[in-house]
């Protein structure tokens, strides 16, 4: 075996691929898997989005090479959705990228902005790519912890001057994945301003701006003046339109690192494919309705699972927007024993805060995407499930 780079050394196993390695051993055995485990929409995708794949699929030209920087209209299509949901001016030419999924724009950046050496402020507990792009690029993580005290948002304060100094990147992520909270536009602001005063270039990941609960609507951080000096946004249509199975994501703002992360992209992949980029267009601007039909569906299930939750003992916030509920565990357990305990001993998949970082530690993230009947099933064990005493 030859041997391989010090980088895949550093890697913890990626948290939702032990999951699904565990589930299909329980589900092998003959076990009755309710899973509350990874964000991944069980609506599926709107049908005249899959009919435009469908006619798209049929057009030879969509058989080749799609370009890097995708197809004009897509990045019109793109530009046209923020204008729209934000009243955001986006030029569709310099402003405007389509991603292979805002995961795979993620770990890119991290290559447009750092240098081995370089630092990146990252917030823990989070979205695992952040710090892992990072990593891959050099350079190092300064975490930024996120508190309940402080809303999940992090104490730009506490950043000390000399790392600020060296911070190349600064990450964030409202609707938060996982824990739930949302930024106001006065807290995306006042990072921008941090992110400007310091040189430090501002990514904001945007994944879940379209679920939000009880009239709930997240802002965008471009429609914050000087958002494009500093700025790039990044956001999904895997949420949004029920889309994680066929790839694709954007990101928007400032054109020269818009450029960069073009460049990146260019030696590393080929773009989305152009039937995919086609059924995008579609999504974004077709009818909008599977977004109000979305949300409708998770508000009965955020509100189904806070019952069993709360019936349980737990004390649980209730979130205003994302996939999740980010519950803390009992005492005595830490965030993996309480989730082993939930799978061994009632079938139940959750996810151990502490797979986000340190600071998820103390907490589980119970996810929304599983089908309502499935979801009173799990939350009918819950409810009736007496908590055993922590192992000692
Ligand atoms: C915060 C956050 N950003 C990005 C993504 C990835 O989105 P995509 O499916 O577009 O790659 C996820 C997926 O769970 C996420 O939670």
């Amino acid at each position: 075996m030859p041997s391989l780079s010090q980088r895949l050394g550093k890697l913890a196993p990626y948290p939702f691929v032990e999951i699904s390695r565990i589930i299909a051993e329980k589900r092998a055995a003959g076990a009755d898997v309710v899973t509350f485990g990874i964000g991944d929409p069980d609506i599926p995708t709107p049908q005249p989005v899959i009919d435009r794949l469908l006619t798209a699929s049929q057009d030879p030209p969509n058989h080749r090479y799609p370009e890097t920087d995708g197809l004009p209209e897509m990045r019109r299509a793109i530009a046209h959705w923020y204008k729209q949901r934000f009243d955001v001016d986006l030029n569709p030419d310099t402003e405007v990228l389509p991603l292979i999924g805002a995961k795979e724009g993620i770990g890119h950046a991290a290559f447009c902005f750092l240098d081995p050496g370089d630092v990146a402020l990252v917030p823990d507990p989070a979205y695992p790519v952040y710090a892992v792009g990072t990593m891959f690029a050099g350079a190092e993580s300064y975490v930024m912890p996120l508190h309940q005290r402080n809303g999940w948002l992090p104490d730009l304060d506490a950043i000390p001057e000399d790392v600020a100094r060296q911070a190349k990147v600064m990450w964030l992520n409202y609707p938060n994945n996982p824990t739930s909270a949302v930024a106001s536009q006065e807290d995306l602001e006042s990072a921008l301003r941090y992110c400007r005063e310091h040189d430090i270039a501002m990514l904001h990941d945007a994944a879940y701006s379209e679920v939000g609960y009880d009239g709930y609507r997240a802002g965008s951080m471009m429609q914050i003046d000087g958002a494009k000096e500093v700025g790039l946004e990044f956001h999904s249509l895997s949420k949004t339109y029920n889309m994680t199975g066929w790839r694709m994501g954007m990101a928007v703002g400032n054109a020269d690192m818009i450029k960069a992360l073009f460049q990146i992209k260019a030696n590393l992949d080929s773009g989305v494919p152009q039937a995919i980029q086609e059924m995008s267009m579609e999504a974004l601007t077709g009818p909008q309705d599977c977004i109000e039909d979305n949300i409708g569906t998770y508000q009965w299930r955020r509100d189904r699972v806070l019952r069993a939750l709360t019936r349980m003992g737990l004390n649980v916030e209730t979130p205003r927007a994302s996939l999740y509920i980010w519950a803390p565990v009992p005492e005595g357990f830490t965030s993996a024993d309480f989730a082993a305990r939930l799978l061994e001993e009632i079938d139940i998949v959750v996810t151990p805060g502490s797979s986000y970082g340190q600071y998820g530690e103390g907490y589980i993230r119970l996810s929304l995407t599983t089908p309502d009947e499935r979801v009173e099933t799990g939350c009918q064990r819950l409810e009736s499930w007496t908590i055993p005493a922590p192992r000692a």
